[in-house]
């Protein structure tokens, strides 16, 4: 059967051919009521403007968007008008227009080809997919850090359990980049298959220096995966410059989409090599069980299967409209001056130091710090009183506080941040 034989079969003709009402709206899906302003970075004013495209409360400083991000009313909107379309006839709202479209504008904003992307449910779900994919046996070793999420740790736990693959640790240095690097390569033998690495730590935000990793890791043969949860959405990167071999990341961080979204790009020679291990409709182009016979599509689509929500994935289109309409060089210049006023006022606060990188290329809108007298949780639940909603990082026995600062939150907010730290 033919994929696109199967599209008529399965949900009408009109699946196929991308039903006019479906059609991915883009721009046109952001509030029409609001009349934008000019889009100035510098400008306090542009940005009080972009905070009202949020349902966020004012009263409670939301501070940790890289545990999970607030979505615009474009998003939300988005979301709810495709839901309500799609109930009044319930049909899946699946069709090949709005997965190129959503795609491609995703493509744009990580610097790859749309072929090269698939939907995911979050980064994890990414992450399962190399981890499970690639063809990895015992005795194989892999090198990643002891500051890893969680979700970059339990998936190679299951790996090393299954198959006996072996996990070797390095301690990220906040001191420098290539400190990183010889980290990694003291740890390299004839046996390393895989470095895996995040784009920004979970724990101090320190952006690693995937290109030099992957100029480091081509030559010898060695793949290159890197865990871009905490990127995506917060600055500008390309995935092709970067070199690495897959990256996993979430929809709903950084990018500002609908709950339950991510992405995952393989570079496209290591679709053969990355095997899809979960599959069914949309992985396969032409299968016959008469004859035991099945090709994947020629694309990252290969990594999906089965019904998923429409609504969601037009959210996240949406998303990425918004991200794009203010422009990643803007929004990465905002959250560069709030997490840079916050890394200094933290310095300057007695007791408190701070972990995240001095350098500010290492440096991202994550900043954690630690309070000499206090205990994180303490420090935490001092800081809840003051209604600002902060992460602690217990990973890699680091056990500080984490704040992130996005396009929505304010100097303002910092300084209430830097207060309440000072009162602690
Ligand atoms: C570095 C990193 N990797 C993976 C994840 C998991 O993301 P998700 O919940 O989208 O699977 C997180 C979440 O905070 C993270 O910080």
């Amino acid at each position: 059967m033919r994929r696109s034989d199967f599209f008529k079969t399965a949900f009408g003709a009109a699946a196929v051919a991308g039903l006019s009402g479906f059609r991915w709206k883009g721009d046109k899906a952001i509030r029409p009521t609001e009349a934008w302003p000019a889009i100035d970075p510098e400008d306090e004013q542009f940005w009080r403007f972009v905070r009202t495209q949020f349902p966020l409360t004012d009263e409670r400083a939301y501070l940790n968007t890289g545990g999970l991000g607030a979505s615009p009313y474009a998003v939300i909107d988005a979301v709810k008008a495709k839901m309500d379309e799609l109930e009044k006839i319930a049909e899946t709202g699946h069709s090949d227009e709005l997965w190129k479209e959503v795609k491609t504008a995703a493509a744009q904003l990580l610097g790859c080809d749309a072929t090269e992307l698939a939907f995911t449910r979050n980064a994890t779900e990414g992450i399962n997919i190399v981890c499970n994919g690639l063809p990895l046996k015992r005795g194989d070793e892999m090198i990643t850090t002891t500051h890893e999420h969680v979700g970059n740790t339990v998936p190679w736990l299951g790996l090393l359990k299954r198959e006996g693959i072996v996990v070797k640790l390095f301690e990220p240095s906040t001191v420098s980049a290539q400190e990183n690097v010889d980290r990694i390569e003291q740890l390299l033998t004839k046996k390393t298959r895989l470095i895996s690495v995040p784009h920004a730590t979970t724990t101090t935000g320190q952006i690693l220096p995937i290109k030099v990793l992957s100029a480091l890791a081509k030559p010898k043969g060695i793949w290159l995966f890197v865990d871009g949860a905490q990127t995506a959405g917060m600055f500008p990167f390309n995935l092709h410059e970067l070199g690495c071999d897959a990256y996993a990341t979430s929809g709903h961080k950084w990018m500002l989409g609908p709950k339950e979204t991510g992405l995952l790009y393989v570079r496209k020679e290591m679709l053969d090599v990355i095997q899809p291990k979960i599959v069914g409709a949309y992985s396969a182009a032409e299968f016959d069980l008469a004859k035991g016979t099945l090709d994947f599509v020629p694309s990252a689509q290969r990594y999906e299967y089965g019904t998923v929500s429409i609504p969601l994935r037009f959210g996240l289109g949406a998303a990425i409209s918004f991200l794009q309409k203010i422009g990643m060089e803007n929004i990465w210049k905002r959250d560069q001056s709030l997490s840079t006023r916050l890394f200094m006022g933290l310095k300057s606060i007695p007791y408190v130091s701070v972990l995240s990188p001095e350098s500010s290329t290492e440096r991202s809108a994550l900043v954690t710090f630690k309070h000499e007298k206090i205990p994180f949780g303490d420090l935490q639940r001092h800081l809840d009183t003051y209604k600002l909603r902060t992460r602690g990082v217990g990973e890699g026995g680091v056990n500080a506080l984490r704040i992130s600062t996005h396009l929505y939150n304010s100097h303002d907010e910092v300084d209430r941040a830097l207060e309440a730290v000072k009162t602690a």
